[in-house]
């Protein structure tokens, strides 16, 4: 494939660039006043309004022809048809056809596909259903009460951030506990907030090898088996997984397991039973409507033209940000305190799919790929890192996600001032303070006090705060980086990046229990192994 950086298409972005790149988009909005209608896209109920982006009808153009020289129409299809996308894995990425309904088998390496997720989704829903009306009882006899996650990565940020979101929706008073890292403080935290009686516990692992999330696993079972004996696990503990022999090897039920498959990737599962806490929330109606919203961004996705297409537009704006302007990050404003772990999911939907540095063809890529993503919801964000935003020295665009109509009408007016942050923090950004606003030119003006403008956002509008609206939000988000990934010519599906962080836990574990002196770890390791050991009196 030819280098990205000799298309065409890229060469000529390099020169428009430097025609456009200290235009201001004041001068912009002054001159057209139809630039809303022009640059803004609407999908269901979520509306996408990119008119503060550093852009003008031919920059839209010539991204268009950059995303036409990438082949991005012949990738979705490529990605919806399950074909081994994921070479390095050798295997598709099929979470499109995790919500794509049961209408058409979906053939991949000679397995009926569709068929495969209708049958564990409706075992998912049959449980979900008799623990909600207390069919399903714990090994005490007793309805479930609580709903214990033990996972981390994809196993826990879209089951925690959904369970947040989708709050208003709750059909049952289950309450949801997250157990992902291996600070003990937080194991404890969990477990003194619980029944064990009433208490089911979910070990969530595609791999049921994560060392964080095994380890948390044996300390709850050895803990739920001392305070009501071993029958308890077994009653009181499901696993999902893609290696069902280790769940069983682990000591979880045959019948006790829910099943994803390896052509899901952690961070694109939650449309799996890795979902299962959302869907005991929410339910099974509910949570069909989640997918539904997922699966009418796919068929947006593969059936809009590039020019109308939500997730091209957003990914071709990030590659221009990212590739020409040299962004050093990209924000994410949700202004939803029930958004409040989103930011977390698209950071490893972002981060882990598109921080690799070799293309498909296995060559060392020449220009900048991945995106570093940060956030926080709405408010926060203007009294923590808003003021680099606004006079900062880095480029870093913003994505501020809004809800139309709140839940609740008696706080409408606080929901408005909440939009009106948004909004506000989205004005100053474009435009700034210039040396005519006549305020500034009453007294002596301190260069200080300049706000340059010119920060480019994105508004991504929900009507509400829905199940529906909410998969539509994350297919968006998964559809943008994997437009980002084959332009940039590299596999978002695979992370082989984490491995040797995982391969030299059990070293270094090995080191600060038994100080041996091992001398395959660097000599500031065994220091700080050494200081740590002092500190324990260990030594
Ligand atoms: O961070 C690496 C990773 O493999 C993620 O991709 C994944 O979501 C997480 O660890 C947890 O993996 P598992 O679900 O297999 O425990």
């Amino acid at each position: 494939m030819k280098n990205l950086t000799n298309k065409p298409a890229w060469q000529a972005l390099c020169r428009h660039f430097n025609e456009i790149s200290a235009a201001h988009m004041r001068d912009a909005f002054a001159k057209d006043q139809l630039r809303f209608d022009k640059f803004s896209l609407k999908n269901g109920e979520i509306l996408l309004d990119y008119s503060r982006n550093r852009i003008d009808d031919h920059t839209l153009r010539l991204l268009i022809e950059l995303a036409e020289d990438s082949n991005i129409k012949e990738k979705i299809c490529d990605l919806f048809a399950g074909k081994n996308i994921n070479t390095s894995e050798h295997r598709p990425a099929l979470h499109v056809a995790l919500r794509a309904g049961d209408k058409e088998p979906l053939i991949v390496n000679n397995t009926d596909v569709t068929k495969l997720v209708t049958e564990e989704r409706e075992r998912i829903f049959q449980f979900a259903n008799d623990v909600i009306c207390g069919k399903r009882v714990s090994a005490s006899g007793k309805p479930f009460k609580h709903v214990i996650n033990i996972g981390i990565g994809g196993s826990h940020l879209g089951p925690k951030m959904c369970t947040e979101a989708l709050k208003d929706f709750a059909i049952s008073d289950l309450s949801f506990h997250f157990i992902s890292t291996i600070d003990p403080d937080l194991l404890r935290d969990v477990l003194s907030q619980i029944d064990p009686e009433t208490s089911l516990f979910i070990i969530s692992s595609k791999s049921f090898s994560t060392i964080e999330t095994l380890t948390n696993a044996r300390a709850v079972l050895t803990w739920l088996s001392d305070q009501l004996g071993s029958e308890s696990v077994k009653k009181n503990t499901i696993a999902v997984t893609a290696c069902r022999d280790k769940a069983v090897d682990f000591g979880i039920s045959e019948n006790a397991i829910f099943s994803l498959w390896d052509w899901v990737g952690g961070r694109y599962s939650i449309w799996s039973a890795i979902g299962l806490p959302l869907v005991l929330l929410i339910g099974p109606e509910r949570f069909s409507e989640f997918l539904e919203g997922a699966h009418d961004i796919d068929n947006h996705f593969r059936t809009a033209p590039l020019s109308q297409n939500i997730p091209v537009i957003l990914a071709l704006l990030a590659i221009w940000y990212g590739n020409f302007f040299e962004a050093s990050a990209h924000a994410i404003a949700p202004y939803s305190h029930r958004l409040r772990s989103l930011v977390s999911y698209i950071q490893q939907l972002e981060m882990e799919s598109s921080g690799k540095s070799t293309t498909y063809d296995g060559e060392r890529t020449d220009y900048s790929t991945g995106t570093v993503i940060f956030g926080e919801e709405g408010c926060n964000g203007q009294h923590s890192y808003n003021q680099l935003l606004h006079q900062g020295q880095h480029f870093i665009p913003v994505d501020f996600i809004l809800i139309a109509k709140s839940h609740h009408h008696a706080s409408q007016h606080q929901h408005e001032m909440l939009l009106a942050s948004a909004l506000s923090q989205a004005f100053a950004l474009m435009h700034g303070t210039s040396l005519t606003d006549t305020k500034l030119n009453e007294k002596h003006f301190e260069e200080h006090r300049i706000i340059a403008g010119n920060k480019p956002c994105n508004i991504i509008m929900l009507e509400q705060l829905t199940p529906r609206n909410l998969g539509s939000l994350l297919a968006i988000y998964e559809h943008k980086i994997f437009v980002q990934c084959a332009i940039w010519n590299i596999n978002p599906f695979d992370q082989w990046g984490v491995e040797l962080g995982k391969q030299t836990l059990p070293i270094i574990l090995h080191e600060i229990q038994n100080a041996s002196g091992n001398d395959t770890i660097d000599f500031a390791t065994a220091k700080l192994i050494d200081h740590f050991n002092k500190q324990k009196g260990k030594i």
